[in-house]
């Protein structure tokens, strides 16, 4: 299930003039998937990275580009593209064009339309960490976050231009969600078969720290977690997501607490509850160092030994929490061998109602990547999904949840009437 809000939505994607403006096409792709109906604009700058071509082949649809162009403005008029669209996207959003949307300039099609929408307006920043940093680019941010606008990402990591830092556009799976999330807002979703329901969701790995500098972790990137958040506000859940430390930005329309440690994400588990599901995505350390040093352990003759302790299990103890118990609680199980069976143990050694099994192997490359296999373990069943994108599993995932609750509804509901 996706939330059908895409649906026949349309969605005015402006390109800007940035190096991620290969991915928009993808982007283009992936929201016509969803059966959307995608109109662009291609700045000056942008049509130097993606041709009019391209993008037009890609959305079906001509790409609009010139504000004095007699032929566009009868055609579709600057006012018209904004008013005929359900949200405006701007990806990738360059320094420039934040810049002008900020300062209320319109000097060509795409500054022009932003400026005159009455729409939802979101944007996915993609620049040089220098650039993104400059406290120029950042007095614009706050401007615009101000001004209404939804800004996704960006994240952090390799460059384009060889630098590492803050101000890579965030992933196109990710853009999509935030677009669902944006048009489930105020209550316009179609579908919305989890309205009412409050889930908590956790994601990323724990930081246990050993000093001020240092820390024991793992390489979950969180993904599949944010994923599934994003999933379930689209499908019109109240979520909260409770994210160890990751790249990703907060998905929108979800309460995200920021957790560092197991200790301080079971601490905010506990305080979201009571939920109606809990989904436990995050890889949570098992273990943490006895003892942190409050300052940083020196390099010296000797190599240090650190005693560790047993962090506590959050899937175990949301399963076991008594009258606060969630109705529906699924774990994650990452193994790297004998996959189904060491889940299905690992379901009844926790308590928790399913178990979605992962094969998380070198060779599997799902630690960090954006696909996934999984087997979803209930008391009675294994259902292996194929490779999926971790965003098509949140989906899937939250369609089950979705019947879950229908079904319970349903048999309240007969309990009430007797039927
Ligand atoms: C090779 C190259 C890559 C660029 N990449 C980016 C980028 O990723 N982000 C950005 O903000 N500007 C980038 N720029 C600068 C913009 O293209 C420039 O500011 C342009 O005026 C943006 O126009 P627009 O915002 O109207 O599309 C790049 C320029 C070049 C030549």
């Amino acid at each position: 299930m996706h939330c059908t809000v895409l649906s026949d939505r349309t969605i005015l994607l402006v390109i800007s003039g940035g190096i991620a403006a290969y991915k928009s096409l993808d982007l283009i792709r992936r929201l016509r998937d969803q059966g959307a109906v995608v109109r662009c604009v291609l700045t000056k700058g942008g049509s130097q990275f993606v041709t009019p071509l391209s993008v037009s082949a890609l959305a079906s649809e001509r790409v609009y580009e010139d504000l004095f162009s007699l032929n566009d403005e009868s055609e579709m008029g600057h006012i018209q593209l904004s008013r005929e669209s359900d949200i405006i996207v701007v990806a990738p959003a360059t320094a420039d064009l934040m810049a002008k949307m900020a300062g209320g300039v319109a000097d060509d099609l795409a500054s022009t339309v932003l400026l005159a929408s009455n729409k939802p307006i979101m944007i996915a920043p993609s620049m040089n960490t220098e650039m993104w940093n400059h406290p120029a680019t950042q007095r614009n941010l706050k401007q615009l976050i101000a001004d209404g606008v939804t800004v996704i990402g960006p994240g952090s990591g390799d460059l384009a231009c060889g630098e590492v830092g803050a101000g890579r556009m965030i992933g196109v799976d990710e853009i999509v969600s935030a677009v669902e999330a944006k048009l489930c807002e105020g209550a316009v979703a179609i579908d919305a078969p989890l309205k009412g329901v409050r889930a908590l969701v956790t994601s990323g790995p724990t930081h246990e720290a050993i000093d001020p500098v240092r820390f024991i972790s793992n390489r979950s990137s969180g993904k599949q977690g944010h994923a599934i958040a994003a999933a379930l506000r689209a499908a019109g859940a109240d979520v909260v997501l409770v994210s160890g430390p990751t790249n990703l930005p907060d998905p929108v329309g979800v309460t995200t607490v920021h957790a560092e440690s197991a200790l301080e994400m079971e601490a905010a588990c506990r305080e979201a509850l009571p939920v109606g599901v809990a989904i436990c995505a995050a890889a949570v350390a098992d273990w943490r160092p006895k003892a942190f040093a409050p300052g940083k352990i020196k390099k010296g003759a000797e190599i240090p030994k650190f005693e560790m302790v047993e962090n506590p299990d959050i899937l175990a103890g949301l399963s076991a929490a008594g009258s606060s118990r969630p109705a529906l609680v699924i774990g994650f199980a990452a193994e790297t061998s004998d996959v189904i069976n060491e889940a299905k143990r690992k379901r009844a050694r926790k308590g928790c109602d399913w178990i979605i099994a992962n094969d998380v192997s070198a060779a599997a490359g799902v630690i960090g990547g954006d696909n996934n296999t999984v087997h979803v373990i209930d008391e009675s069943s294994v259902e292996s999904w194929p490779v999926l994108s971790k965003v098509e599993v949140a989906s899937r995932i939250v369609a089950r949840v979705a019947k879950y609750f229908l079904g319970a509804t349903a048999e309240q509901d007969s309990q009430r009437t007797g039927a």
